[in-house]
């Protein structure tokens, strides 16, 4: 799997670059082309240098593009949602010819891309969605519904809820409010687990009330930060697991509330091996995956962000050559305003068995790094 991975990236980079070098001398003048503006730069917005993956996922796209034959602009907005206007604003002023824009809140940019459709400017929204405007051309991301539903399968699988096992102490989280992806999240985890929140084998003892899908911010952790998902799991700890009372599982939609909780687990007590619960997580963080091994996390659902740069950076060169964009979703993400056609990656589990298998083999860390 992993090699194959592997291969399917170095050819589809090949590719792009091979079809770059083909036409980079005429592409500033090529009035044909679908990019917008008269530059030879792309616009890559990012939302924080604060979480691991947003580095990587920038980085990494910035040199497939620069090494496609493009000029780059990449900015990060510490997680604020004016600075991300700002700085879009301010590349729209340069007259790129694409941007690619990860957006801190999916319903704030319809007007500076109101600005950039003016222009021609077209828009590839990395990895969230942006709600609320006609002005978003594409969108690349892992299926999001698949990475809720592959945590919540996990939990079932794991805890043998299929043979009537339990009742299981359950801590639901879920991610910002204002990320549409967290929704999608939610929901997959949600499919999965509610029928056994409805039947008492999965009791919520902070007596969270998710009745439906929709009740997905009764138990959201704004930022994604790390710090608010441990004093929340501190607020539930001290306040609904009195005398001996267990948490048997937290469902965590991703790595930086994974690491919070794990930090509130830890500071309560609990021990590894022992009475720990099983944690779910998101995009295999350096940290989570070192407290997998470390049997403080159960699992990470991996999203190898090299695929996702690759794919993002193969359809910014459609773009702007004018060519058919390669797409595989045009039904799932309706923004409000329109279905945006979109392409989705698969995502991966990765446990403590197979870290080295995918995580290592695959090239994403090296052994050393992990401490194997
Ligand atoms: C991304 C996740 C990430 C989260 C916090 C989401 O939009 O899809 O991979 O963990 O944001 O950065």
């Amino acid at each position: 799997m992993s090699k194959n991975f592997r291969v399917l990236a170095a050819v589809t980079l090949a590719a792009t670059l091979a079809a770059a070098s083909g036409c980079s001398s005429t592409r500033d003048e090529d009035s044909s082309s679908s990019g917008g503006g008269s530059s030879n730069l792309v616009g890559i917005a990012m939302p924080t240098k604060s979480l691991e993956r947003w580095n990587n996922d920038g980085a990494y796209l910035d040199e497939l593009l620069k090494k496609a034959g493009y000029e780059t602009s990449l900015q990060y907005a510490d997680n604020k949602v004016d600075q991300q206007i700002t700085q879009i604003q301010n590349m729209i002023n340069q007259n790129p010819k694409v941007l690619v824009i990860a957006s801190i809140d999916g319903t704030a940019l319809g007007p500076v891309l109101d600005k950039a459709a003016q222009q021609n400017i077209k828009v590839i929204a990395y990895d969230r969605l942006i709600n609320s405007t006609k002005n978003v051309d594409y969108y690349a991301t892992f299926d999001n519904y698949q990475v809720g539903k592959l945590q919540g399968e996990f939990i079932v699988d794991k805890l043998g809820l299929k043979d009537g096992k339990g009742p299981f102490n359950l801590e639901p989280f879920s991610g910002s409010s204002d990320d549409n992806n967290a929704k999608f999240f939610f929901s997959g985890a949600w499919d999965v687990l509610k029928p056994y929140v409805d039947s008492g084998k999965l009791v919520i003892p902070s007596g969270k009330k998710l009745s439906s899908n929709d009740d997905w911010k009764n138990v959201s952790i704004d930022g994604w930060t790390s710090q608010k998902a441990q004093s929340e799991m501190d607020n539930r700890l001290n306040s609904y697991y009195t005398g001996g009372k267990k948490v048997d599982v937290v469902l965590s939609p991703n790595d930086s509330l994974a690491l919070g909780i794990e930090q509130s687990l830890e500071s309560q007590g609990y021990k590894p091996g022992t009475d720990w619960p099983l944690i779910t997580g998101q995009d295999a963080d350096l940290a989570n995956v070192k407290n997998i091994l470390a049997d403080k996390q159960s699992m990470t659902v991996w999203k190898d962000t090299r695929t996702l740069g690759e794919q993002v950076s193969k359809m910014t060169d459609q773009i702007i050559k004018g060519e058919t964009v390669e797409t595989n979703d045009t039904t799932t993400y309706n923004n409000g305003v329109k279905v945006v056609p979109s392409y989705l990656l698969p995502p991966v589990v990765v446990t403590k068995d197979d870290v080295k298998t995918k995580l290592v083999d695959s090239g994403f860390y090296t052994a050393d790094k992990l401490g194997l």
